[in-house]
């Protein structure tokens, strides 16, 4: 009961399920290969709808889901980068500025592979060579960013002193 007390619920299920199934077809998207293309777009779509229900949830979820409450403006994430250079950044219950810049590009890296996935495939742009290109960038982008994702998380578990993977499988983690 104690320990209970003494954590807060800061992501909700939505987010979590989000996640986990985001992280899980995202990545295997990019592994599986696009020639036969069923297991690779069926991946590939999956990722798009879990991104499309993300950003919805960022505008109805709860309170830490919410774009308005942790998408920073310059200042607040200028302010937060020279803090982090100086080991004196504050530890947040929702997402830091810096993770949720990242937050960002990741979303926006699966939109563009949903998208230009989608369009390969229609004969109406069969001929635009650089759609493939585009979707081969965004892909190899994507893994980039998942991996400086991982090392951030890392980081800032490591800099607070609380388990961040952990509490995307729970939901739950210390109160301040
Ligand atoms: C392509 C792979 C991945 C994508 C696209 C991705 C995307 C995201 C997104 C969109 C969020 C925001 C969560 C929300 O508010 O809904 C997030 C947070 C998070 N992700 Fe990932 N993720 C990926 C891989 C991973 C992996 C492999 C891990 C394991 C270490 C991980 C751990 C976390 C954690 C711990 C958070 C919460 C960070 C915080 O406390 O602010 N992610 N990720
Ligand atoms: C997060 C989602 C996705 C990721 C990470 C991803 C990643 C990749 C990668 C790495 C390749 C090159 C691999 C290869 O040629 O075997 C590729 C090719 C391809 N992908 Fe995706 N993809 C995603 C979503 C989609 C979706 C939704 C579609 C829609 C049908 C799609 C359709 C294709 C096609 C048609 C190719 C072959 C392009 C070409 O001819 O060069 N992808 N994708």
């Amino acid at each position: 009961m104690a320990a209970r007390e003494a954590t807060v619920r800061v992501w909700d299920a939505a987010v979590r399920c989000a996640h986990w199934l985001l992280a899980a077809t995202a990545t295997s998207a990019y592994f599986v290969p696009a020639v036969p293309l069923d297991t690779h777009r069926a991946l590939g779509y999956a990722a798009l709808a879990a991104a499309v229900f993300r950003v919805s949830w960022g505008f109805i979820g709860s309170a830490n889901a919410r774009f308005a409450n942790f998408v920073p403006c310059v200042p607040a994430l200028t302010a937060y980068l020279c803090a982090m250079g100086r080991r004196r950044e504050p530890r947040m219950l929702g997402h830091n500025p810096a993770g949720a810049v990242m937050i960002l590009l990741l979303l926006g890296l699966v939109l563009t592979l949903g998208a230009s996935g989608w369009m390969i495939t229609q004969p109406a742009w069969r001929d635009w060579r650089l759609l493939e290109d585009v979707h081969l960038l965004a892909a190899h982008a994507l893994m980039l960013a998942a991996a400086l994702h991982v090392l951030g998380v890392m980081y800032t578990s490591l800099r607070h002193r609380e388990n961040l993977l952990l509490a995307m499988f729970t939901g739950l983690k210390r109160r301040e």
